[in-house]
């Protein structure tokens, strides 16, 4: 099993490219579902939770070729000889995105046998709202032996309205309704950036789709799509990621191929910490640029749906709160168990009192390196951005979980001058 044996302590400073979001890619790849013809997509991250959503298509019949790329991969996806609809257990069960299948399969093939995904480290998870809305929109849904079976003759547009803002339960509901016969309205939709990124790819084939980012999204089906090539947008997680790893190391950083547009709340955090933080824009071009304090000043913050303070942030704020000056009050509002990073933060020295959904931080003064273990993606990430900040050696172990998430981490910090080195 793989670690991360990071020594502390090091300024980073330098540039690097940040890579395509995996939480568009995920339900991008499956918007190949909906037509017989090639999508081609660029700037596809090279991550394990990308090679788990290819494995899952191929199983179903979909013909996929990959050109890797410095810039990420290009991969054509064509669902042609879909003759399988069926994502079996064993692949679901190592990724919970799997789901994002139901709705596009059901939709094209009047059936679909899905795995429950289950639990994970961060919660119970349910997909009940992707279940409804396939109900509201006149499948036949069953779930028995750990498996949703969806069937139906044509899906028929309605009006949904989600119990709680769900972005992968928008997103199924969204790839559903593209093929169904009338309009669907999604009330209470997710407005994040990737369901945006995924409204724009299947606009370019051929769907009627409006007001995707706003909490009503329209969808008036049509009979088929066409094929289409489209560019993953940046990952705003992985560029939030890199720059609370500059700001707890005192760094100066330049992220290529991303932009604060879709961080806007995260670097009000940053500047409130005391960081400078600068856009760079082209037409052809774009950066952020920050540049740290030697001492951060602490920031609570609140998680919630976009465009509030993203969840998958939380992790990273709470260790760049633990070197910070004052304390800092974390309160999670997605997840019910989103606080397994605080344990291991607290075995590098750190000062975290968890009651209930918050966590109080107390900045210290400093870390000091230890052996820590990860425990889902941005916890990992998390512990990291820690060891960082640590004096000494933090050896991070079961680095699967980074691996899901983070395109080449360890080289990418080697490059901005970080002393990472990756281990069995
Ligand atoms: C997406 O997960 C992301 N994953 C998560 O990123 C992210 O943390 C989350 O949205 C919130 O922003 C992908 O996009 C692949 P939700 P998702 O449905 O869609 C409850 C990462 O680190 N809920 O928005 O699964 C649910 O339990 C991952 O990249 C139901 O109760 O999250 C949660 O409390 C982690 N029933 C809340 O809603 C449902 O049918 C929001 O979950 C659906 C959701």
């Amino acid at each position: 099993m793989d670690k991360l044996l990071i020594i502390g302590g090091t300024r980073l400073a330098g540039e690097i490219e940040i890579s395509g979001a995996k939480n568009a890619a995920l339900p991008i790849l499956c918007a190949s579902l909906l037509t017989r013809e090639p999508l081609t997509l660029t700037r596809v991250p090279a991550l394990n939770d990308v090679r788990t959503m290819l494995k899952l298509l191929q199983r179903m019949g979909v013909k996929v070729e990959i050109a890797p790329g410095t810039g990420g991969d290009t991969v054509t996806l064509c669902a042609a000889g879909l003759d399988n609809p069926l994502a079996p257990y064993e692949l679901v069960k190592t990724m919970r995105a799997s789901i994002l299948v139901l709705g596009p399969l059901t939709a094209r093939c009047g059936e679909a046998r899905v795995s429950l995904p289950g639990g994970c480290a961060i919660g119970a998870r349910p997909v009940d709202q992707h279940i409804k809305g396939l109900q509201q929109m006149g499948a036949e849904v069953n779930v028995e032996h750990g498996y949703v079976h969806a069937r139906t003759t044509r899906l028929r547009g309605a009006r949904l309205f989600t119990d709680m803002v769900t972005v992968t339960g928008t997103e199924n509901l969204m790839l559903a309704a593209c093929l169904a016969d009338g309009e669907t309205i999604i009330e209470n939709a997710a407005r994040e950036p990737e369901v945006v990124d995924l409204a724009q790819c299947l606009v370019s084939m051929g769907a009627q789709i409006s007001g995707a980012g706003t909490d009503v999204i329209r969808v008036r089906g049509v009979d088929s799509l066409h094929g289409a090539e489209h560019r993953i947008m940046p990952d705003r997680i992985e560029t939030g990621t890199y720059l609370c790893a500059a700001a707890v190391t005192g760094g100066e950083v330049r992220l290529r191929g991303t932009s604060a547009g879709y961080l806007d709340v995260v670097v009000d955090k940053l500047l409130d910490a005391g960081c400078d933080i600068t856009s760079e824009k082209s037409p052809s071009f774009e950066a952020i640029c920050i540049k740290a304090p030697r001492k951060l000043k602490s920031v609570s913050l609140r998680t919630a749906p976009y465009p509030a303070f993203p969840t998958d942030m939380q992790a990273q704020f709470m260790a760049l709160n633990t070197v910070a000056d004052g304390t800092a009050f974390i309160r999670e509002t997605i997840f019910e168990n989103r606080f397994m990073h605080a344990v291991e933060l607290q075995r590098l020295g750190a000062d975290i009192t968890i009651d209930g959904n918050t966590a109080v931080v107390r900045g210290r003064e400093r870390l000091l390196g230890a052996d820590v273990m990860a425990t889902d993606l941005r916890a990992s990430a998390s512990l990291v951005v820690a060891a960082l900040a640590a004096e000494g050696e933090t050896c991070v172990d079961r680095i699967y979980h980074l691996d899901r998430g983070y395109e080449k981490l360890d080289q990418k910090l080697g490059a901005l001058g970080a002393q990472v080195k990756r281990t069995r």
